[in-house]
C-alpha cells in the first residue's frame, strides 16, 4: 500500500486531533508520547465522526454517546453511556448501544520522514 503525504510533522500535535482522508476514509491522526497514531475517524458505535470528540488524559471520548478510546492503542476503555454529553442512567446503556458490542478503533499506518507525515492503510 502506497503511503500518502498528509501533513507537515509540526501539524500533528500531542493532545490534538488532525483530520485527514485516505481513499475517501476519514482518519484522525495524533501524537501520544510523541509517537504518531492514526485511527479511523468513524466511531465503531454508529460511525459518527470522532474528529469532534474530546481528547483528555490520553483518551478520546466520542461526543455522541460517550464511548471512550485509549489513543495509544485504539482500545475501547468505556462503551456508550451518554447522549451529547448528558450522562444517561445505567439501565439505558444496553438500549443506547443498539446491539453494538464494545470494540476498538481501526488502525492506519503512520510514519514521518524529513518533516513530513505519511499515512497508509494497514495491510
Ligand atoms: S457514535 Fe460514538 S459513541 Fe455513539
Amino acid at each position: 500500500m502506497l503511503a500518502q503525504a498528509i501533513a507537515a510533522s509540526s501539524a500533528i500535535v500531542e493532545g490534538q486531533l488532525f483530520s485527514t482522508k485516505i481513499d475517501d476514509d476519514s482518519v484522525i491522526v495524533t501524537r501520544v508520547n510523541n509517537e504518531l497514531k492514526a485511527y479511523s475517524a468513524k466511531c465503531p458505535h454508529l460511525g459518527l465522526p470522532l474528529s469532534r470528540g474530546k481528547v483528555e488524559s490520553g483518551t478520546l471520548t466520542c461526543m455522541f454517546h460517550g464511548a471512550e478510546f485509549d489513543l495509544a492503542t485504539g482500545d475501547n476503555v468505556k462503551w456508550v453511556d451518554s447522549f451529547l454529553g448528558l450522562p444517561l442512567p445505567k439501565f439505558t446503556h444496553d438500549v443506547l448501544a443498539l446491539g453494538k458490542k464494545p470494540c476498538g478503533l481501526k488502525h492506519y499506518n503512520v510514519t514521518e520522514q524529513d518533516g513530513q507525515v505519511y499515512l497508509s492503510e494497514q495491510a
